[in-house]
């Protein structure tokens, strides 16, 4: 029996696998109910058992050996059945997606500058890597101001990821022309913890006015048509004064969103006020650092998050979900 095995042992390692001698026509020549192995054992039942001890030790190398092949070959296979599929028919037309759809942030940045372009703001853009004047000192954060830390600022090397759009109005200010009458969106970066409420990015609408004579009153009438245009007729607003370094006096707007709702209480923390806002009148040191002469020229400033309040208009819960891509969520806004 030793020698059958030894025999069958030497045919197992010869095996050559075709396309028709696959890993199936193995096993059932080999390891089947009626297979090779089967018929092994079957005969080792009859042999004396003083031969047992060798020849079961035989059988079982044999055994593993052809499990070990079969095993190998199963996997080979379906790694080329895979690639296979893969490269099925390459004439096949594609997959028809559909036409695309605008990202909800577009749809909604897109809807907030139209009212800003309606009452006759511009567009400008600045850059997303900016330095430390731009983005900090000419806008009155002075070195180790302690609103610096209001920000947490991603560094590169000399630079910044600015923090906001503000920087912005500096770049346009510094150009000389006035008066001017801006809005600047794009995307800010903030090195913070990534959670449902807070990205280390986002996007930010910054709005600018310099003329002679431009006055808080000005200010709030321009955010209260823009209130009224977006958040529909009638939207209750107030405002809260704050502060920033680049503006004085410096305010934060809200507006009422109501506490009928679980979720509005939830949204506005009990209050029913939504804070949609931050704005002021142009710090005077702002304006003289960028050479406009703050006895001549006045001008308002304020600066909004387009993810939240594309968040509340939709009710997307998680600002990472305006970031995943997801075509599930895209989807949704496609024809609006
Ligand atoms: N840059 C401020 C921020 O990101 C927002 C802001 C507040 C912008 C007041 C303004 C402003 O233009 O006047 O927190």
């Amino acid at each position: 029996m030793i020698d059958k095995i030894t025999e069958i042992l030497n045919n197992v390692n010869n095996f050559v696998f075709k396309k028709e001698n696959n890993a199936a026509s193995f096993r059932l020549l080999y390891l089947s109910k009626k297979g090779v192995i089967t018929e092994l054992l079957n005969e080792f039942k009859t042999i004396p058992n003083n031969e047992k001890k060798l020849v079961g030790a035989q059988l079982n190398i044999l055994k593993q050996k052809v499990e070990e092949i079969y095993q190998h070959q199963t996997e080979l296979e379906e790694k080329t059945n895979q690639s296979k599929n893969k490269h099925k028919d390459s004439t096949l037309p594609v997959y028809q997606e559909g036409p695309g759809s605008y990202h909800p942030l577009r749809i909604v940045e897109d809807r907030l500058l139209d009212i800003f372009f309606s009452l006759g703001f511009d567009l400008a853009e600045g850059p997303e890597i900016e330095d430390d004047k731009h983005n900090f000192s000419f806008l009155n954060f002075t070195k180790d101001h302690p609103a610096r830390d209001m920000q947490d600022t991603f560094f590169i090397a000399e630079h910044v990821l600015r923090t906001h759009t503000s920087s912005v109005q500096i770049r346009e200010m510094e150009k000389g022309k006035l008066p001017l009458r801006l809005v600047m969106p794009g995307r800010v970066y903030r090195n913070e913890a990534v959670s449902a409420r807070s990205n280390c990015f986002f996007h930010q609408i910054e709005g600018l006015y310099i003329d002679k004579g431009v006055s808080f009153a000005d200010l709030k009438q321009t955010l209260y048509y823009f209130v009224q245009q977006f958040f529909g007729e009638g939207t209750k607003v107030r405002f809260r004064s704050s502060y920033f370094p680049f503006t004085e006096p410096s305010a934060e707007m809200d507006i009422w969103a109501g506490l009928e709702t679980e979720e509005n209480r939830r949204l506005t923390k009990g209050t029913g006020w939504l804070e949609v806002l931050g704005c002021g009148m142009v710090h005077p040191n702002v304006l003289d650092a960028c050479n406009i002469n703050s006895l001549e020229y006045k001008g308002f400033a304020f600066g909004m998050g387009i993810d939240r309040i594309t968040m509340l208009k939709y009710g997307i819960n998680d600002i990472r979900d305006l970031f995943l891509n997801d075509k599930r969520l895209l989807f949704q806004f496609s024809g609006v």
